[in-house]
């Protein structure tokens, strides 16, 4: 589940947002995995990929286990915050008739992948179409409360956030025992994520959506479940030339769907340097640890902080939480350093540091 560990989906979004003084007005829909879940998986009874139990949570509000998949928030509600504004909510969690979709909605859902078979051991989870068909749902619903003409534009101005892809790797290709990486060398599977990706982006547009913000993939090759596999405790080089390869591609495609989509305003913001930075150099960050989990996992039962895992003593001193995803404490660094080049690249109209946004249509 938790992969894509730099989730930051709500970040882009925030940041775009940062330059429009109206934002609170504005309505954000998230879409992705367990970096971006905020309890969907809550929902699924027989899913395994939750984390609504302690000690996830232990950090957040009244040290509630909310379905987050860390000690505390993810990038999105540090950047909420940051904003003024609040998180979106679970899709699962509303009711038929809630005036919150109004606002935005979180899809977001931990084992989800662009593929539908990505993360199938979890029994369930909400893939990115099934996310997708969520989204035309939220629509209808929002069409029946204002009108089909209004729902239309509330569509076109939200921002959409969507960062997956990160268990299609942890969750699928890299998993020896399941078909995909047998089957396909790595340059046909990130052709397959790419074009899936295209359809998936296509029918977004189709719906609505011209605000799109994709976070590209961190150095997976350096999470806790991957240096396990590695002798000496090291980063996986190989599946990091990976990561930037698949990053390279969206970028690509991101940016041939500008050029083709009349005002489509799609971004793609790259994080991997920054997490690496944060890896390599923990120590210039305040932290102490960033080859190994605060939360003592087993990785070989999937790397999740059960119940029954022993913490480290002082969960600030460590970037990973568990095997897969970011400690609040990383998050927040992470989110901040997201939200200052979002701004910049937001107000400045010189060249921009990585996530850079495409020239507006207008
Ligand atoms: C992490 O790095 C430290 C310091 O370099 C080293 O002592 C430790 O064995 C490493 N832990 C793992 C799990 O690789």
């Amino acid at each position: 589940m938790a992969k894509q560990w730099l989730v930051f989906a709500m970040v882009l979004v925030l940041g775009t947002l940062v330059s429009v003084t109206t934002a609170a007005s504005l309505a954000t829909f998230i879409f992705g995995d367990s970096l971006a879940e905020v309890g969907n998986n809550n929902h699924l009874q027989y899913s395994l990929a939750r984390s609504d139990y302690p000690w996830y949570g232990i950090d957040f509000t009244g040290r509630k286990a909310t379905g987050r998949f860390t000690n505390g928030r993810t990038i999105g509600d540090i950047l909420s915050e940051k904003l003024g504004t609040s998180s979106p909510p679970p899709y699962l969690s509303l009711s038929q008739n809630d005036d919150a979709i109004l606002q935005g909605v979180n899809y977001a859902s931990g084992g989800a992948g662009i593929l539908k078979e990505t993360g199938q051991y979890f029994i369930q989870r909400l893939t990115f179409d099934d996310q997708i068909n969520y989204f035309k749902k939220t629509k209808e619903r929002i069409g029946a409360k204002i009108g089909a003409q209004a729902a239309n534009k509330l569509c076109n101005e939200a921002t959409y956030f969507i960062g997956i892809g990160s268990n299609d790797y942890v969750n699928n290709f890299l998993q020896p025992f399941l078909p995909d990486g047998q089957q396909y060398t790595h340059d046909e599977f990130v052709e397959l994520l790419t074009s899936t990706l295209e359809q998936q982006f296509s029918r977004l547009y189709q719906l609505g959506a011209r605000k799109i913000l994709f976070h590209g993939l961190g150095p997976l090759g350096c999470i806790p479940s991957q240096r396990v596999k590695s002798k000496t405790g090291q980063c996986l080089k190989r599946v990091n030339e990976w990561m930037m390869e698949f990053n390279s591609k969206v970028q690509k495609l991101i940016n041939s769907l500008n050029k083709r989509l009349p005002n489509a305003q799609m971004m793609f913001a790259d994080t991997y340097p920054a997490v690496l930075d944060l890896i390599e150099n923990p120590t210039a960050y305040g932290f102490k640890v960033s080859n190994t989990s605060c939360c003592n996992v087993d990785t070989s039962i999937g790397g999740l902080c059960l119940p029954n895992s022993k913490l480290c003593s002082e969960r600030k001193d460590y970037v990973f939480w568990d095997a897969f995803h970011p400690s609040d404490a990383a998050n927040e660094v992470l989110a901040q350093k997201l939200f200052s080049s979002l701004s910049s690249s937001a107000s400045a109209p010189s060249p921009s540091p990585s996530p850079s946004l495409p020239p507006k249509p207008e």
